[in-house]
């Protein structure tokens, strides 16, 4: 058969070229303070529907650039979830193996998706939350080197390198350099430590901010609880200006906020950070412009009861 002539190869794509170039977009719903702009990534929008699309990307292209990711190697970390389904896309399309250690209590929407590009799940002791299932990956990992491509993106600087090649150059083009503040929650801490760097790179004055679940018990999933929990070989506390606490009830209430006063359906950890922008921006003075993340869709949450107003 003869193609048409504008028909050509390089208009062709596969998952690799979808991930990145959300959209940017306005929280001016929310009644950010008069003078003050708030937006949000739109992450959920990356092909497997988190914003961990771009850190698996990046830690498995260097893996094959590295050469530590042959044909025979099988993909193994740990994660809370998103990570994993994004390893298990992206490892769908190389034609690797993926294997995921998360705690048990990781919701099942997480576990049935991964399932769904075919990989294998280690459920991993749920008291131990996100610091058992990286210690049992790295067990498995240590018992059989040879077998494994252990990205372990709570230390791989290919993480943040990602947000740091990526995340903070759209943020910067989108607000036209006009951004005073990034604030978000950390998993790994990778897209807020390369965020970061670029953003203060580009103008020293922007300020970057944590948010922080207000305890170690807490419910915000995908968020880690610094103080108390393992610290990632890539966080490095100097770029951290301030931190804003959230509640559990405060992040799920946010999340049902942007649901029904946005048509933003996105997860729990958005909603923490949404709650925190909101109270940093409550603290600005006009002229600010603050950038957060939406990084996963609500839809990862419908067995939960996070959609049912509280009584
Ligand atoms: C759902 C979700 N996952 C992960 C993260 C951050 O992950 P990491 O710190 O590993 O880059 C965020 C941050 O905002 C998030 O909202």
């Amino acid at each position: 058969m003869v193609f048409p002539p504008f028909f050509r190869l390089a208009d062709f794509m596969d998952v690799f070229d979808l991930v990145g170039d959300t959209p940017l977009l306005d929280l001016e719903r929310l009644g950010p303070p008069s003078g003050v702009k708030l937006a949000a990534k739109a992450e959920f929008l990356n092909p497997s529907g988190s914003v961990k699309d771009r850190a698996a990307k990046s830690m498995l292209l260097d893996g094959l650039r590295r050469g530590a990711l042959g044909p025979e190697k099988t993909v193994l970390d740990a994660t809370s979830g998103n990570t994993g389904i994004a390893y298990a896309m992206l490892g769908a399309v190389l034609g690797r193996r993926v294997i995921l250690h998360l705690p048990a209590n990781a919701n099942q929407e997480r576990k049935t998706l991964a399932a769904a590009y075919g990989a294998v799940i280690v459920e991993t002791d749920p008291l131990e939350s996100s610091d058992g299932a990286f210690l049992s990956a790295k067990r498995a990992y240590e018992a059989q080197p040879e077998k494994y491509f252990f990205p372990d993106q709570y230390n791989n600087p290919a993480n943040p390198q990602a947000h740091y090649e990526t995340t903070g150059p759209e943020i910067w083009r989108q607000t036209e350099g006009r951004i005073t503040h990034f604030i978000c929650s950390l998993g790994t801490s990778g897209t807020f430590m390369g965020t970061a760097r670029f953003l203060k790179e580009k103008n020293r004055n922007v300020k970057t901010l944590i948010v922080q679940p207000d305890s170690p018990f807490h419910g915000i999933e995908g968020a880690k609880h610094m103080a108390s929990t393992i610290k990632p070989g890539i966080y490095d506390e100097s770029q951290v200006d301030g931190e804003w606490r959230v509640s559990t009830d405060e992040a799920r209430a946010m999340a049902r906020r942007l649901a029904r006063e946005c048509g933003l359906l996105a997860g729990i950890s958005s909603g923490a950070n949404v709650a925190g922008a909101l109270k940093l921006a409550a603290t600005l003075p006009p002229g600010s412009l603050a950038v957060t993340v939406l990084g996963d869709s609500g839809s990862r949450y419908l067995s939960d009861e996070l959609w049912e107003e509280p009584a």
